[in-house]
């Protein structure tokens, strides 16, 4: 087995130089994928890289949102996500449509879209954030009311943090909904010298019990503090593999063995190399959307990190 992943891998870097390819991986991402990415980070990362790049092909080793930003922002380059099911449900309990009607019933409200969500609604937002800068990105803004969608667990967290109305969409991540307070409770009496961080699209009452809430790259950056020996890591639990690597002697128990994105899992070594063989499935935003969604993620991206 380890020997046909080593040729596969082999493959998958040829191709990936031979047709000036860049491979960028989510921090949820297999192991072995992570392994052979050009680059490993988080939403906002990702977007900043794929704004960037001057490859010809990015490969997209994550979810479909993340390969539709992709695409707003790199218009000329060709977008593969190796899986084309490999979709996020929370950015589908949210269409363009249910939006429109959402701000016709208050007018003059500021939409604040979360990165996971089609080009469709993020087209019919103002700006769009993510877990690293959503705090951010909201104080930026001048008004005293805000839709946020589709994330209504980051969004409760956001109202914890600033003085602004939050009329919150009722979406969630079917993934961080299986880490529960006992989880954290059970093992901070195992591990009493453990930090616990989690993800903001944690429920509120697991956020209660958390030392640090963070991004998927702020939870990796926080874990190479040298005061962190032991963390208890409240998301998915792919994060596990680059968090090992990046600090070995370091201690990582996930919150819940069951935080697994099913949907991050799609993407395998032999979809990726398939992929980069048959240069599909790409993603392509109509340019009509693209513009629209492009000023949202522009206005992110200018703010940047918080
Ligand atoms: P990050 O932006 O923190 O990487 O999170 C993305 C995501 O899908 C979390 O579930
Ligand atoms: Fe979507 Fe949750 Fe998977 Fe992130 S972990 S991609 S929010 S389903």
């Amino acid at each position: 087995m380890e020997n046909s992943d080593a040729k596969l891998k082999e493959k998958i870097i040829s191709l990936k130089t031979r047709k000036n390819a860049i491979i960028l991986a989510h921090n949820y991402q297999l192991g072995e994928i992570q392994d052979i990415a050009d680059f490993v980070g988080d939403s906002l990362e990702l977007s900043q890289k794929a704004a960037k790049t001057d490859a010809d092909v990015i490969v997209f080793c994550g979810v479909h949102f993340m390969a539709e930003t992709a695409s707003i922002l790199s218009p000329d380059k060709i977008v593969l996500l190796p899986d084309i099911h490999a979709g996020c449900p929370m950015a589908d309990m949210i269409t363009a449509e249910g939006l429109r009607k959402r701000k016709s019933e208050l007018p003059g409200v500021i939409v604040v879209c979360y990165i996971n969500s089609s080009a469709e609604v993020k087209a019919e937002s103002d700006v769009c954030c993510t877990s690293a800068n959503a705090v951010k990105v909201i104080e930026s803004l001048d008004a005293r009311e805000i839709l946020f969608v589709p994330d209504q667990y980051l969004g409760h967290y956001i109202s914890t943090k600033i003085n602004k109305k939050m009329v919150l969409w009722p979406g969630f991540c079917i993934t961080h909904m299986r880490i529960q307070p006992q989880n954290i409770t059970a093992l901070r009496q195992e591990y009493p010298q453990a930090k616990v961080v989690v993800h903001p699209e944690c429920r509120p009452e697991v956020i209660a019990l958390a030392d640090e809430v963070l991004s998927t790259g702020g939870l990796c950056r926080y874990a190479g503090r040298s005061e962190v020996k032991e963390m208890i890591v409240g998301t998915e639990i792919g994060i596990i593999h680059r968090l090992r690597k990046e600090n070995p002697g370091k201690k990582f128990i996930p919150a819940s063995e069951q935080a697994i994105c099913p949907r991050m899992k799609l993407i395998t070594l032999e979809s990726v190399l398939w992929s980069l063989q048959e240069m599909t499935p790409g993603v392509k935003v109509p340019e009509e959307i693209r513009l629209k969604a492009k000023v949202a993620v522009d206005k992110m991206l200018e703010i940047g990190r918080g």
